[in-house]
């Protein structure tokens, strides 16, 4: 298959309505987006990126008054945190309406919506004329993809279009906050931090790996982000390895020379927006190993942390 590198969202847009993939930027990450409506197009999402079949997908709106149109209701709470963060970074798990496939929420009797804020998004879903469903766009296990270059590198050939637009500014997948139980709780972390979602919702629970988080979000049961380099947090008193490795963070490494590449970052915001590229980076260039420099656990930072523990993790979990 060839695969169409467009600018041009009502040509992207076009793929969808007809029942076949498109990928498309958002501030995030980029998405591999099918009509969610469409049973077909969205089993050819999973096979496309190798992805585990109980693993659901957000469905991805033009504007914040379509989120009615694809769930039963919105709560109190859900409702309140639209109004704060909406459209933006933030995914909300509710009773899907039954106009949602199961394909969808592999499953489940939830969905995950978003609206994101990034223009070509907006304009891109807008032109869609429908609600799309989109996980990131990279193979299954693989680091999200922040450029459209990632995008291709992963799914060149494999899907009809690429909608392309500039690199993600946020760099890490958005915050999920399940609002189906009495309280909101956090299934993913993301750049709307926990601090930031209670001054808007003070009862809003921690993600926590207790409490049935990977049973509400299937997705946690299965490796992420990962490069083929093995990731680690940097422990400044270990020795640096005789392999080949790379570091980034926002203060410099001890014994910098050790260290094939070295990126530091302005602060955490910067950190999070260049760690998917840079696993990228690492791979194209061979490094064996990546050392992370420990974020702060909070804000964005938590988010990171999440990433770069779970890049980590035994590749007999990768999904
Ligand atoms: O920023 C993002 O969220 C990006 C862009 C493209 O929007 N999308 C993304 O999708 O990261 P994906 O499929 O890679 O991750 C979706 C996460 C998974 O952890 C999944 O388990 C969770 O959201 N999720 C989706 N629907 C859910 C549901 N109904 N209940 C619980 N968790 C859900
Ligand atoms: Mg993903």
């Amino acid at each position: 298959m060839r695969t169409t590198l467009t600018s041009s969202c009502e040509e992207a847009a076009a793929f969808i309505r007809r029942g076949e993939l498109a990928a498309f930027p958002t501030e995030t990450v980029y998405g591999l987006g099918a009509d969610a409506l469409d049973v077909t197009a969205v089993k050819r999402i999973f096979e496309v990126k190798g992805r585990p079949t109980d693993n659901p997908m957000i469905v991805h709106l033009a504007n914040a008054d379509d989120i009615q149109s694809v769930v039963r209701e919105i709560s109190r709470a859900a409702g309140l945190l639209v109004s704060a963060f909406v459209p933006g970074p933030l995914t909300l798990v509710l009773e899907k309406a039954s106009i949602i496939p199961m394909e969808v929420t592999a499953g489940l009797t939830t969905v995950g919506v978003r609206v994101p804020a990034h223009p070509v998004a907006h304009e891109f879903l807008s032109a869609c004329g429908r609600p799309v469903a989109a996980p990131s766009a990279n193979r299954s296990g693989a680091p999200s993809p922040t450029t459209w270059e990632s995008v291709r590198e992963d799914l060149d050939g494999l899907v009809p279009c690429i909608l392309k637009g500039d690199r993600s500014a946020v760099g890490l997948e958005s915050t999920v906050v399940d609002c189906t139980g009495s309280t909101p709780m956090i299934l993913r972390e993301g750049a709307i931090g926990l601090d930031m979602l209670r001054t808007i919702v003070p009862g809003v629970q921690p993600s926590s790996t207790s409490g049935g988080r990977t049973e509400r979000s299937p997705g946690l049961r299965h490796r992420h982000y990962a490069p083929e380099a093995r990731v680690r947090l940097y422990d400044p008193d270990a020795p640096v390895p005789a392999e080949s490795s790379a570091y980034i963070g926002v203060s410099r490494p001890l014994a910098e020379a050790g260290f094939e590449i070295v990126m530091i970052c302005r602060d955490v915001d910067h950190y999070a927006h260049e760690l998917f590229h840079f696993f990228r980076e690492c791979d194209r260039k061979g490094v064996r190993r990546i050392y992370c420099q420990r974020p702060p656990a909070s804000g964005i930072g938590a988010a990171l942390l999440d990433r770069i523990v779970r890049a980590g993790e035994p590749a007999s979990r990768k999904g």
